[in-house]
């Protein structure tokens, strides 16, 4: 196979993985939102809600972060091959965006996988709408990510 070919089947694993990631990470704030308002702490419900909850964590959230990232980092090595520029593409502009929106998105990953403590020890840290209007975020992550890669505005 050759480095383009290797590079391209890379690129689309990755694709896929975050396309999982994105989904874990929109419907576990989704299934907060319903288990706040419809569930009562300590009812058979809840319970129901916190082994989906945890479900999600970890047989989608957490292997495809794990797999995205990877994969991601495997692009970073043969991107270093494929360009004549060496790591130097990591400062431009559109890359920069990118590994913002990956803190970024670690962090919203880190911070909603916590939050299922809460509901473990009864309690309701936020009301369903937060859960809501802060489901938005990731979306508008991968928004400014896929347009920073797909244009790579500012370099190459
Ligand atoms: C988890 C850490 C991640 C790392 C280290 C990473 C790194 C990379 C790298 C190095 C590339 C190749 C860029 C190029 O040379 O054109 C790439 C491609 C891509 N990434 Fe990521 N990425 C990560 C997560 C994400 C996320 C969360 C998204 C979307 C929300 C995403 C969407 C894409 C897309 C769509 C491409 C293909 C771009 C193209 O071929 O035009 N990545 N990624």
């Amino acid at each position: 196979m050759t480095l383009e070919q290797t590079y391209n089947l890379v690129r689309g694993l990755h694709i896929l993985a975050v396309i999982a990631w994105m989904a874990g990470l929109l419907m576990l704030p989704r299934l907060y939102a319903y288990h706040t308002e419809t569930a009562e702490p300590g009812s058979a419900f809840d319970a129901h809600f916190q082994r989906w909850e945890g479900k999600v964590v970890r047989i989608i959230l957490n292997p495809a972060m794990v797999l995205a990232f990877l994969l991601g980092l495997g692009l970073i090595w043969l991107d270093v091959r494929r360009h004549t520029d060496g790591w130097g593409f990591l400062a431009q502009p559109w890359m920069l965006v990118k590994l913002a929106g990956v803190a970024f998105l670690i962090w919203w990953h880190h911070y909603i996988a916590r939050a299922r403590k809460g509901f473990a020890a009864g309690r309701r840290d936020h009301p369903a709408k937060f859960w809501r209007m802060t489901n938005e975020l990731p979306f508008v992550a991968a928004i400014l990510m896929v347009i920073a890669v797909t244009t790579e505005f500012g370099g190459r």
